[in-house]
């Protein structure tokens, strides 16, 4: 409408995660580029990673070997094409990095030191001051981006909708400070991470509220994995905090899990015990607690050096002595909480989405390499791989005219919402926890799918003019996707449970469930 802002642009990258500042830096510097932040650059699950990027760098290790270890980890469910394109790319992409002077820990000689986590047959994790990989590359990637006068970064600008024309992707629809802005680009390209907001407890920020795989789905595209949602087994678990990350690379140090009772059970349950793949220790986790009737385990380090500690994990040891526990002499609470999503928008080795112009990279990407459970460290891996593809995509294409279209898009005529979003996102996240967690079962997912339907209903009804009210509304369309492919898979998978169909079942469901506007594709 007359009343919005409008503006052009060639390409615009929703999400300042690794996979939206990683496309960005690797996009022609010809072009003129919007990228779009739902918060601040900083504000990302990427900051939070902890672990760091999985690389087959290792004089014993070989792509080859990483590709069979994802596949593993993936329990039947990988892309075998998209696996072999991410670890045949990885090395080449740290090598990028390290020109653009990344700060990995490296050792005395000046080669890169390799950290060990879950289901990695071999040392691979490069890392950056100790556990804060993640922070060290969004601050690097973020400050490079400020010397380019082609970007456009939009701060505190949410995300409603992708416009389309003739089933191309045209613009997107963004609220900024109460008003209105219509961005047209000739490439779209979603970086908007994933849905971990959903559940009560995560290891997310806040933001992670599955708008990019709702707007994506609203405009056509479709959706892939979305059941399959991954649990970090060791969140701190502590009065004051209960979705601080305790890394896998603690583990792969020599972290002991116990229970309550002073038992170290994870032996009982694999045989790679504390560096099992990542679903098992979860599970085994829960099962544990449950039999215990408690909230929590506990890993210990104290039998480490503890300078050793400090060095190698600054950032948790700091975090938790800030919380008064002294990781090198006392035992860390933990207990398990969504970490990851799986799933997302269907996407194929060009993050090219099934709507044209719409590109989809990172978590919000559905391209399948992490199957039903992803290997720890691979993520920040796929959003520089796949998005450095993306760029290039973009960058070998004929840039041609942004095309504009007259957009009546917030003059929807009804009565506005008058629920208190804030309790019923609460409500919502509650559920989903309970019901769609680690551990699933048939009534459950019954009753929380009819609770999701009837508030979806009402919400379709009224005008949904805050940010916070589209959240809820994205969060419910989402969550109905989650526990709808959920009640569907008759079958344990992977990071995906049934306590009513324990086993995985490959003759029926070595399958990927697809979600569009038209339902489900099975
Ligand atoms: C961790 O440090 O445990 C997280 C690694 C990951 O999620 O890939």
């Amino acid at each position: 409408t007359k009343s919005d802002d409008v503006l052009k642009f060639d390409v615009v990258i929703v999400g300042t995660g690794v996979a939206g500042l990683y496309t960005t830096i690797n996009l022609d510097r010809s072009l003129k580029i919007a990228l779009i932040t739902k918060e601040s650059i900083q504000i990302s699950n990427t900051t939070l990673a902890q672990g760091g990027i999985a690389a087959p760098l290792s004089q014993d290790d070989s792509p080859d070997i990483h590709y069979m270890d994802t596949i593993k980890a993936g329990a039947g469910l990988c892309d075998t094409h998209m696996v072999r394109i991410l670890v045949d790319e990885a090395i080449e992409n740290i090598n990028i990095l390290l020109k653009m002077n990344i700060p990995f820990d490296l050792d005395d000689e000046g080669e890169i030191v390799l950290g060990q986590e879950g289901a990695h047959s071999r040392r691979r994790i490069v890392h950056a001051s100790g556990d804060a990989t993640g922070r060290i590359i969004s601050e690097h990637l973020g400050l490079k981006l400020k010397s380019y006068n082609n970007v456009t970064v939009f701060e505190n600008t949410f995300l409603v909708d992708i416009l389309t024309d003739d089933d191309k992707a045209i613009g997107v629809v963004l609220k900024r400070k109460d008003k209105n802005l219509i961005i047209f680009a000739r490439y779209i390209v979603l970086a908007s991470g994933g849905y971990g907001y959903l559940y009560k407890y995560t290891t997310n920020p806040e933001v992670t509220t599955g708008d990019g795989c709702a707007a994506a789905l609203r405009c056509g595209t479709k959706l892939v994995d979305m059941e399959l949602v991954q649990f970090h087994p060791t969140v701190l678990y502590h009065e004051k905090n209960k979705s601080f990350l305790i890394s896998e690379a603690v583990r792969g140090e020599g972290g002991i899990l116990y229970n309550i009772n002073n038992e170290r059970f994870m032996p009982m349950y694999h045989p790679q015990a504390e560096l099992a793949p990542r679903d098992i220790v979860s599970r085994s986790i829960y099962f544990e607690m449950k039999r215990t009737n408690s909230h929590n385990v506990f890993l210990d380090i104290t039998h480490l050096n503890s300078q050793f500690i400090k060095k190698r994990f600054p950032n948790i040891y700091k975090t938790c002595l800030e919380l008064g526990l002294d990781i090198t002499k006392e035992r860390i609470p933990v207990a398990p909480a969504q970490h990851y999503s799986m799933g997302g928008v269907l996407a194929d080795e060009f993050g090219k989405t099934t709507v044209e112009n719409l590109f989809v990279c990172g978590e919000a990407a559905g391209t399948r390499v992490h199957g039903a459970n992803r290997l720890a460290s691979n993520s920040l891996l796929e959003g520089l791989v796949f998005g450095r593809r993306i760029a290039e995509y973009i960058n070998s294409r004929n840039i041609g005219e942004v095309k504009e279209k007259d957009v009546h898009y917030f003059s929807k005529d009804s009565e506005e919402f008058k629920g208190d979003v804030i309790s019923e996102i609460e409500i919502l996240r509650s559920k989903m926890s309970e019901f769609a967690g680690i551990v699933r079962n048939n009534e459950g997912l019954e009753n929380l799918i009819s609770y999701i339907l009837d508030k979806l209903s009402t919400l379709s009804k009224v005008k949904l003019q805050t940010p916070k009210q589209i959240e809820y509304y994205n969060m419910l369309l989402i969550g109905y996707t989650v526990v709808s492919a959920a009640l569907m898979r008759k079958e344990s998978r992977g990071s995906h449970y049934r306590e009513d169909f324990p086993y995985q079942d490959d003759v029926n469901w070595k399958k990927h469930l697809v979600f569009s506007l038209n339902g489900w594709e099975v």
